[in-house]
């Protein structure tokens, strides 16, 4: 296998119409990066588990359950690929699927057994509907265009499965053309209705429905560095992963996780962007965090940052990290902050700015390098994501 890509900031959902529009589509959109050798996709996922001698995605994905009389708190460990994407598994009818929760789309999908450049190329597991008693076929199709490529097929239903959760009649799509790759086989859209491409009622939303759910919340633990101890919480929070209080903010507008942040710029350095307040996502499905060219250019010469176009990105010199100051963001007016050895992305010396541009974004996606050192849960029937510091 040569040389292939890994998706930045892959799945933030430009959800096939409205936004594609005021996006003029820059080749920013189609954000393939050109990585070192050591990011092929395909059997990734199966030579970093034998590499950290995890035999099974069951392994990995190992999951506790908490069930009380109003409902379970679902406990998720997630599979951390290098730093840069998250993922699970999920079951759709009677198969397993490694998907990335992603709370930047709505949809949840999988790839069928006609997408051969899924099954050929990117080695994904593909659904076969004969094998399930409880598929339910529709004739209408789909195509939903994320920030790395698109997938288009037909919007089906069946009976999906999180750990023990069960969802009956889960609209979601199987995939008959692809033209992106990943380390994972499908997503599961974790944002609003509005916001799906299917017009379908997301799985979370409909853990709540069918009453499976504890609370009507989900949490997000990242962790750096290793494959292992990454959480999705499902119906709940766990404040031992956090310390203090957890901060809450209202969302905005429920179509993605968007709330106002108040600042972003460097402990102790000149600001510039985002004062008093300006519109962000929070968003699983992106690694980085992604923002107007202005502002990103501002925010990587102040790191020393240069433009790297061979990967489409902006690279900082390995050995300066320990001199680099703390990244602030003001969310509810409560300082949050990531370290320069989490926010900036080593990947076989390549070492990567955070910071990402799109050209007429008319918010910042808030990828998981804020995530992995800051614990956020999402509560969305009253509309509020609340963040602390992770532990
Ligand atoms: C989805 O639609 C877009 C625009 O019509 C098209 O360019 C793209 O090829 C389609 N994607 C797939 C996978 O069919
Ligand atoms: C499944 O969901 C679809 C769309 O939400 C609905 O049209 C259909 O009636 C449902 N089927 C069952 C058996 O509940
Ligand atoms: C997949 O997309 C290509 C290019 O858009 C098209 O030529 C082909 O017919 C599509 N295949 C399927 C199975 O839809
Ligand atoms: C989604 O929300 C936008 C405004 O935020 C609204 O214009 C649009 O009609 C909504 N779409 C759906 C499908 O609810
Ligand atoms: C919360 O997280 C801690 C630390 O990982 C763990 O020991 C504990 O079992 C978790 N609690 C629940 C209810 O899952
Ligand atoms: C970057 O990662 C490589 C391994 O890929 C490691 O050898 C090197 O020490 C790391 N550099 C820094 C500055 O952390």
């Amino acid at each position: 296998m040569g040389l292939r890509f890994v998706l930045l900031f892959s799945f933030c959902c430009f959800a096939a119409n409205a936004e594609l529009h005021h996006l003029k589509l820059t080749r920013h959109n189609h954000k393939e990066h050109k990585l070192p050798h050591t990011l092929g996709h395909g059997n990734i996922r199966n030579r970093l588990r034998q590499k950290y001698g995890l035999d099974s995605v069951a392994k990995v994905n190992a999951v506790t359950s908490h069930t009380t009389s109003t409902g379970s708190v679902e406990s998720q460990s997630l599979f951390n690929y290098l730093n840069l994407q998250f993922s699970m598994d999920l079951s759709i009818g009677t198969q397993l699927f490694t998907m990335a929760p992603d709370t930047g789309s709505s949809d949840l999908w999988a790839p069928g057994k006609e997408c051969t450049f899924c099954i050929n190329t990117c080695k994904n597991t593909a659904f076969n509907p004969s094998d399930s008693k409880t598929f339910v076929s529709s004739k209408q199709t789909f195509n939903i265009t994320y920030g790395s490529g698109s997938v288009s097929g037909t919007v089906d239903f069946d009976t999906v499965k999180i750990g023990h959760l069960t969802i009956l009649n889960q609209t979601f799509g199987v995939v008959d053309n692809s033209t992106m790759c990943s380390t994972f086989d499908g997503i599961m859209g974790m944002a609003f209705p509005n916001l799906s491409a299917m017009g379908a009622v997301p799985p979370f939303q409909n853990l709540i429905a069918q009453k499976q759910v504890k609370d009507s919340v989900f949490s997000f633990y990242l962790k750096s560095d290793s494959p292992a101890g990454s959480l999705m919480i499902l119906g709940g929070s766990n404040s031992s992963l956090y310390s203090g209080e957890l901060t809450y903010t209202p969302v905005t507008k429920p179509r993605y996780w968007m709330f106002k942040m108040n600042l972003i710029g460097f402990y102790q350095w000149d600001y510039r962007n985002c004062l008093g307040s300006c519109d962000a996502i929070m968003d699983t499905g992106t690694s980085l965090i992604v923002g107007p060219p202005k502002a990103i250019d501002f925010l990587n010469k102040q790191i020393g940052a240069t433009y790297n176009s061979n990967y489409d990105l902006w690279t900082v010199n390995c050995a300066k990290i320990s001199t680099l100051p703390n990244l602030k963001l003001h969310i509810a007016y409560e300082e949050f902050y990531v370290t320069p050895q989490t926010y900036i992305t080593n990947i076989s010396n390549v070492c990567i700015s955070p910071f990402t541009s799109l050209a007429g974004l008319q918010f910042w996606i808030i990828g998981d390098v804020f995530m992995r050192e800051n614990y956020v849960e999402f509560n969305p029937v009253k509309l509020t994501l609340a963040i602390a510091r992770s532990k």
